[in-house]
């Protein structure tokens, strides 16, 4: 099976500038290592790295095409020829309009008309109650991200190795999905710690996106989860 690394672009401003490049260097480093190296740019630049590297949008709506301005539909992805869709990221979830409860039939929804359309689906989850419930709709991976560790320095396989062990075991028997894992991740020990909790891969934003080199960090976080 093959590893991965997913490199979520976010909305940083560098996701615009080094995009492309980074798309390219991403392209590269697959082919190096054998790891599906993915990338999930902002809306606006699917279609200038869809044919770089596998490329999946940052989110998608549960609704069909149809009146719904500003939303985001399964069709839209298709027709732009990504190969998926990130869902519930923690800085995008699904919520209800009103309370901010999770909106787990939403969710579900949206990744069932993803795999009908043949669209993957990597579904963010922020515990492992809620990793349970994600299993069950069997997305194509499930990442576990803490938020309190979004964007700094210590990587949640440093803060948490017994709950990415804990939540690497429990996709697998539950589920045929793979169970990755993000936040904080920057150092290829992070990577390599992954891989030996359980996790099939990394999700990682600032470590890529905000970095001088980009290409060598992206080099030496696939390369030791396959070294
Ligand atoms: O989706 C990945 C992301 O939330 C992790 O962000 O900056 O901690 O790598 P970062």
């Amino acid at each position: 099976m093959k590893r991965v690394l997913l490199i979520n672009y976010k909305a940083y401003k560098e996701a615009f500038t080094k995009g492309v490049d980074i798309a390219n260097a991403a392209a590269e480093v697959s082919k190096e290592t054998g790891v599906d190296v993915i990338v999930a740019p902002p809306f606006t630049m699917l279609k200038e790295t869809k044919d770089l590297v596998k490329t999946i949008a940052q989110g998608v709506d549960e609704v069909d095409p149809g009146a719904f301005t500003a939303h985001i539909t399964w069709f839209e992805l298709k027709q732009s020829g990504v190969a998926g869709t990130l869902l519930n990221h923690s800085e995008k979830r699904y919520t209800y309009s009103k309370g901010g409860e999770i909106a787990y039939d939403k969710l579900q929804q949206a990744i069932e008309k993803c795999k009908a359309a043949g669209l993957e689906t990597y579904v963010c989850v922020e515990n492992l109650e809620e990793a349970r419930k994600v299993a069950a709709m069997e997305p194509t991976a499930v990442a576990y991200e803490p938020p309190e560790l979004i964007g700094g320095n210590i990587s949640v396989t440093s803060a948490h190795p017994d709950i990415v062990k804990e939540f690497s075991d429990l996709i697998k028997k539950n589920s045929s999905s793979l169970p990755l894992i993000g936040a904080g991740v920057k150092r290829a020990e992070d990577a390599k710690k992954s891989v030996e909790l359980g996790a099939e891969g990394v999700l990682v934003a600032s470590g890529i996106i905000l970095a001088n080199d980009f290409k060598a960090e992206i080099r030496n976080l696939a390369s030791a989860m396959v070294n």
